[in-house]
């Protein structure tokens, strides 16, 4: 940041949910630990009438939740509001963008980061409007957040009206998943080391797994997620950037479009599921009452502003496939849901068993996994043969277990900090390019259309478990199992 001078920052939606649990708190931090670049500012918008004192207020009442206490001081809090405004501002309403000229002032040199967290209904409007208002200038950039439209007709809608007004290098298509540390040690795990490339293929992989579990329901926003579900909250951007990471080509460099080239380059390569692949292939479920941690917890249809009957679903299992040369063959199990039995984020790499096992496993057979975990903490665990202590000759796996909070004591950047930072910086790497985008849709708009058509309600499942148990046939029919059953 000291490079860069100052900057400011606008943020849309600045009474939201997501400004008030993420992206505040990541401003805060970026303030406290690296805030001294000076006269970097914040405008936060939004619809309801507030002075700035009241919104300093709820900001901050908001905040002391979002950020741990002992990273919490009074005096950094101080130092931090004053970088914060607050104006009221309708997105639709043109006249209202003239407040946000006022404050903007004579700063055209300056970079000015528009965040847009919104519903991307407004993504279009806000955009006309800033343009119309003249406040788009060369340094200028703006974020999106997800999800980028309902579909793929949508979703390039709302690109081509964007577009319209910022270049597509100015556009920063959020995916926080691609901020967290360990999907970036994923890069380095894969890109830094030699052990792991020659093993990394259909030769010597069997399976791979990524699960995105979550505990938490729909927490109060029920109305907006009914009209979006699992699969287009979570599939479509987090589940398919993870695989992409996992499947994609070594780059020749990790400047944005080249890792973005390979990114697009797997989504391509999706084996379509449509017609009757789609219920072969994949899983829907929705949540019913069942117990967290020992607490009852509401169904999905019980849930505040859902609609009696809804068929929206919680929770998706994938059977994915590549057609190419390097994945020919290897399922790529993705899955996600929420209410499950416990909050996880993992990648799992199934190793195929050695190719002459002259010594017995003590269960199942000699093969070799690595685990890298996401969440709830970050960790690498490669699973190797070792021999059961005694007599006889029989081999059980033993972990090389790296707790990364363990191995490096600093405090990690959350998502949010490293992404905000690197739009201010115009870093695109971590951000998803229109075509990852409309490839992302092509492939998933087949299931959408087949579940909408389907008959079939989502599977239900106990909230407290691992989803239905559909998902553990869909797996199981190939001869393997989620990591939890094996
Ligand atoms: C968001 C989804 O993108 O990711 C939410 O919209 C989900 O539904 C959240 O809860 C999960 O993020 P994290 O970082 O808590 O795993």
């Amino acid at each position: 940041m000291s490079t860069l001078g100052t900057f400011d920052f606008i943020l849309f939606g600045g009474s939201g949910d997501l400004a008030m649990r993420k992206l505040l708190p990541a401003l805060y931090y970026r303030h406290r630990d690296g805030g001294e670049a000076r006269g970097w500012r914040i405008l936060s918008l939004g619809r309801q009438h507030m002075t700035r004192d009241e919104y300093l207020n709820l900001a901050l009442q908001h905040c002391r939740q979002h950020i741990a206490a002992k990273d919490f001081s009074e005096a950094a809090w101080a130092g931090f509001a004053q970088r914060l405004d607050y104006r009221r501002l309708d997105a639709n309403r043109p006249q209202d963008y003239a407040s946000l000229v006022e404050w903007l002032g004579d700063t055209a040199s300056r970079v000015r980061v528009f965040y847009l967290a919104t519903e991307p209904g407004l993504f279009s409007a806000i955009c006309a409007g800033l343009s119309a208002a003249g406040v788009v200038t060369p340094a200028s950039r703006v974020v999106l957040e997800k999800p980028l439209g309902r579909n793929l007709a949508s979703a390039r809608r709302i690109n081509e009206e964007v577009g319209a007004i910022f270049s597509e290098p100015q556009i920063f298509r959020i995916d926080h998943y691609l901020g967290k540390e360990t999907v970036q040690n994923l890069i380095a795990l894969r890109f830094g080391n030699v052990l792991l490339e020659p093993l990394w293929n259909r030769s010597w992989v069997r399976d791979v797994q990524i699960t995105i579990a979550e505990v938490v329901g729909v927490e109060g926003r029920g109305d907006s997620y009914d009209g979006i579900g699992a699969l287009r909250d979570m599939v479509q951007s987090h589940l398919l950037q993870l695989l992409c990471i996992v499947a994609m080509e070594p780059p020749a460099n990790i400047e944005a479009d080249t890792m973005r080239d390979e990114k697009l380059k797997v989504l391509r390569t999706l084996r379509p599921i449509a017609g009757d692949d789609v219920p072969a292939r994949t899983v829907r479920g929705q949540y019913q009452a069942g117990a967290i941690d020992g607490k009852p917890v509401p169904g999905y249809l019980e849930e505040p502003g859902i609609p009696a009957g809804s068929r929206t679903e919680t929770f998706v299992a994938i059977k994915a496939e590549l057609g190419n040369w390097r994945w020919a063959g290897v399922p790529f199990y993705l899955r996600t849901g929420k209410r499950m039995q416990r909050r996880l984020a993992e990648i799992v790499i199934n190793f195929r068993g050695v190719p002459h096992p002259m010594l017995r496993a003590a269960s199942g057979e000699a093969a070799n996994r690595l685990v890298i975990t996401l969440q709830p903490d970050e960790s690498l665990r490669l699973d190797l043969m070792a021999k059961v202590p005694g007599e006889g000759m029989n081999v059980q796996p033993i972990s090389l277990d790296v707790a990364l909070s363990e191995t490096y004591q600093t405090r990690q950047w959350d998502a949010y900090e490293r992404l905000i930072m690197d739009a201010v910086h115009g870093k695109l790497t971590l951000f998803m390019r229109r075509d990852e985008l409309d490839a992302a849709w092509q492939w998933l708009e087949p299931i959408l259309a087949d579940w909408e058509r389907s008959s079939q309600p989502p599977r239900a499942y106990a909230a407290g478990t691992w989803g239905p148990t559909a998902s553990s046939t869909l797996i199981a029919r190939d001869g393997n199992a989620w990591r939890e059953e094996s």
